[in-house]
Parts: C-alpha cells; sequence; structure tokens
C-alpha cells in the first residue's frame, strides 16, 4: 500500500461527521493517486469503494486498514473497465453494498505512448476505453443512485488533454473526450447532479518513465518548483465532491503553474 491510513487527524473529522454515511467509488483505487483519494474521502468520513483490476491484494490491504479505522467502512471489487457489461455491475455492487452512492470519481487509466505509424486497434480500444468509455458508461448507469443522493463526479483527465504530449496522440484524445464529456454531462445531468474534473500535471511519475534528465526538464518549467503530491490531487477532488455546491462542469488544474507555460 503506498499511502497512510486515514487513523489520526482525518478520523476526527470523520466521527465530526463531515461526509458521514455517504459513499465513494474510485476507480482504480488500490494504488497511487486513486489510493490516495479513497483514503483522503476517507478521511473526511465517506465509506469507500475501492474499485481495482490487477491489483487485488494492494486494494484488499487498503481496505483492512481503512476498515481498521473505522468499521465497514471500505470494500474492495475487481472489474475490467474495458468490459461494457462490468461496468454496470461494479455500479450495482457499489451502490448496493451500502444502499446509496454519493460520489463517483473516475480515476481509472490507462497510460502510455503511441507513436502514429504503429498504433493498433487494440491500443486505441484500451486508451480509449479506459479513460474516455468507461467513465461514461459508469456514469449513465450511476445516474439513479447519483441523483437519489444529489451527488456528484469527478473525472481524473490530464493538462494533456489540451497540450499534447508528443506520441501520446490516442491517450491525449481519450482525455480531451473526457474533458468534454464533463461539460456535457455535468449540463444534462443538472441540477441533481454536478460533474467536474481535476486535470494533474507531474504528480507521480508513470512506472515506466524513469529517464532522470527528462524528469528534471520537467520540474524545471513548475513555478511551484516541486512535483506535486498526491494529497494535492485528493483535496481537489474533495472539494468538488463536497464544498463546491455552485461548480459544474469546471476542470480544476492541479499542477504548480507549469500550464503557464504553454
Ligand atoms: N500520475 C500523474 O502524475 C498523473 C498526471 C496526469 C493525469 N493523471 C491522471 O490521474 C489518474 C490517476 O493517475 P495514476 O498515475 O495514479 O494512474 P495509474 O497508476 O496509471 O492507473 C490507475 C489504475 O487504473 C487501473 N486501470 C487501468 N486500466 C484499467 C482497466 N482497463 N480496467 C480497470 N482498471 C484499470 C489500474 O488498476 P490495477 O492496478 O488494479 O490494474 C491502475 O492501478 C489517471 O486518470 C491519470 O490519467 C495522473
Amino acid at each position: 500500500m503506498t499511502e497512510r491510513s486515514s487513523c489520526g487527524d482525518d478520523s476526527m473529522k470523520a466521527s465530526a461527521g463531515l461526509a458521514q454515511g455517504r459513499v465513494a467509488l474510485v476507480t482504480g483505487a488500490a494504488k497511487r493517486l486513486g489510493a490516495a483519494i479513497a483514503t483522503h474521502l476517507h478521511g473526511q468520513g465517506y465509506r469507500v469503494v475501492v474499485h481495482y483490476r490487477h491489483s487485488e491484494a494492494d486494494a484488499l490491504r487498503l481496505c483492512q486498514s481503512l476498515n481498521r479505522c473505522r468499521n465497514d467502512s471500505a470494500a474492495a471489487f475487481g472489474a475490467d473497465l474495458l468490459e461494457l457489461e462490468a461496468l454496470g455491475r461494479l455500479i450495482d455492487r457499489a451502490a448496493n453494498r451500502w444502499g446509496r452512492l454519493d460520489a463517483l470519481v473516475n480515476n481509472a487509466s490507462t497510460f502510455y505512448p503511441t507513436p502514429m505509424g504503429g498504433v493498433t486497434g487494440r491500443q486505441w480500444d484500451e486508451l480509449l476505453g479506459s479513460n474516455l468509455r468507461a467513465p461514461f458508461f459508469l456514469i449513465q448507469q450511476a445516474i439513479p443512485w447519483l441523483r437519489a443522493a444529489e451527488g456528484s463526479v469527478v473525472n481524473m483527465v490530464d493538462v494533456h488533454a489540451d497540450r499534447p504530449l508528443p506520441e501520446h496522440a490516442a491517450y491525449g484524445i481519450a482525455k480531451a473526450g473526457l474533458v468534454a464529456l464533463t461539460k456535457a454531462l455535468a449540463r444534462e445531468l443538472a441540477p441533481k447532479v454536478r460533474v467536474n474534473a481535476v486535470a494533474p500535471g507531474a504528480i507521480l511519475w508513470p512506472e515506466r518513465d524513469a529517464d532522470p534528465a527528462r524528469r528534471a526538464e520537467i520540474l524545471s518549467r513548475i513555478p511551484l518548483a516541486r512535483p506535486g503530491e498526491p494529497s494535492d490531487i485528493a483535496r481537489a477532488v474533495v472539494y468538488l465532491l463536497d464544498q463546491a455546491p455552485y461548480v459544474t462542469g469546471q476542470v480544476i488544474t492541479v499542477d504548480g503553474g507549469r500550464s503557464l507555460f504553454g
């Protein structure tokens, strides 16, 4: 598990009842940013559904740790989000676990380069499927639950949705589509359900991208002079879910000012 447990200061907020009884589903939440978001929401009093695909052991460890802090407050469900039928099942299982769904965080993502000339249909389906199609159909399935709870959705997009990352066209197209989805569904699902997005900059390096020169070059273009912390992202998600009742259809960029460089 990469994230600390929510016991501590956060559990005081939870016992103060900030989001007590509310339920959040975070996709791709076994590790990295998803785990940070799930842990932070749990610390605000949410019951959390930790979705995973391959990282079952990490997901179970995270849930164990959260349940140790607050009994019966976290559950893990597996699903491959490329399978359309699995999306409906995931929402049904998540919402039926505690009989409600207040928040859906579409965090799961596949990310790798697709230099033009050799892109396969399978790569396109994988990148568009995880980053765009899955959020769309998860939201569609969740509408009755979210309406009943007057809940909200946060989609994890990317600063590269509108500033293309070289040789990542398929990923960038998927995230740009997710921004369009955020705006379209914010309009369509209002007034009961809000839909927003968070666009992280450099927070956690991709597991396969270890080039120190490239990392140094990226860091040199961040005005706040550091990579972001997972908690920087988690706090933005909590803001949109819980503290922004008059905000919908918006993308909050959390990138230390990097996008100011164009
Ligand atoms: N990390 C950053 O600095 C950064 C920067 C910009 C944007 N973002 C965005 O922020 C979000 C989180 O970033 P991250 O780096 O923490 O994500 P990540 O580690 O690349 O992926 C998160 C999880 O997504 C799950 N996933 C991928 N494909 C799936 C599929 N077909 N079905 C089900 N689950 C699938 C994986 O779960 P399993 O491990 O269980 O298989 C994976 O652990 C992503 O949407 C990403 O695009 C991140």
